[in-house]
């Protein structure tokens, strides 16, 4: 923790939570419990970011397209992903944590819809940390929504064509009312961004972590965003040293 600088922390922090299977795999185990311990490193995270003060956490726990994995690894990813939500309830309603969900939310089970719904209900007063869970999710998908809607208030004569400017689109899509990602950490190795957030992510900070998702920890998270704090975020502008750059140059 001493690491991190308590001034400047990322606003919103997503995180692809990536390599269930593979820390399965290297110890013979199935899929499964890799994903279950998986829902352990979830819980010390979303504790660990309650205590560093983040306002804003989004978990990218199942894609749109995770849908085509095998029925039984979908099936223990909703009993997961359902015990979760029963165990951690006490824990988010006494933290002040709002407990969000952005997806195709229609397409989930009704045994996960039954303890979802409630608890989104519940917490939405809470304003300590909102921790948004990204359920049968795709960023493109959200993007084709929100341009749907668009159309059709286009097409009902509520706004006219030249209403439709990128802040309108931000507007409409839910896994940015708690603004843009700062910072996004994918786990398990890989470099790419999988369909996730792809609309807010246009001046995110990334940072890819070799650690498999079952043994992100604290310090994990705390390195992610130290190393954040290190970057200097320009936001299509020149920063400080590019500024005086352009001034030599001239
Ligand atoms: C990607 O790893 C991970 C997922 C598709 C699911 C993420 C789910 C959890 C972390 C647990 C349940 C979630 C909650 C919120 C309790 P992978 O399976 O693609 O791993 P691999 O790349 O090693 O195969």
């Amino acid at each position: 923790m001493d690491l991190v600088e308590a001034r400047n922390l990322p606003g919103h922090v997503g995180i692809i939570m990536d390599g269930n299977g593979r820390w399965a795999q290297v110890r013979g185990q199935p899929r499964a419990v890799g994903h279950r311990e998986g829902a352990a490193a979830v819980r010390r995270t979303v504790r660990a970011a309650r205590r560093l003060g983040l306002r804003a956490l989004t978990l990218y726990a199942f894609s749109e397209q995770n849908w085509a994995r095998p029925e039984e690894e979908v099936d223990a990813l909703m009993h997961l992903l359902k015990d979760f939500l029963l165990n951690e309830r006490e824990e988010i309603l006494d933290n002040g944590i709002r407990l969000n969900a952005v997806g195709n939310l229609g397409r989930l089970p009704a045994l996960v819809r039954a303890v979802l719904d409630p608890l989104r209900s519940e917490s939405q007063q809470n304003d300590c940390m909102t921790l948004t869970l990204a359920l049968s999710y795709g960023g493109r998908e959200e993007i084709a929504q929100a341009a749907r809607e668009l159309a059709k208030a286009v097409a009902a004569g509520r706004i006219r064509p030249d209403d439709v400017t990128a802040d309108a689109m931000h507007a409409q899509m839910p896994s940015l009312s708690v603004g843009d990602p700062d910072l996004v950490i994918r786990t398990g190795g890989e470099r790419r961004i999988s369909n996730f957030l792809l609309y807010g992510l246009a001046y995110a900070e990334l940072h890819f972590a070799d650690v498999l998702w079952p043994d992100f920890c604290e310090k994990d998270l705390f390195a992610a965003i130290a190393s954040y704090q290190g970057r200097e975020r320009r936001f299509g502008l020149v920063g400080g040293s590019g500024a005086s750059i352009t001034r030599i140059a001239i």
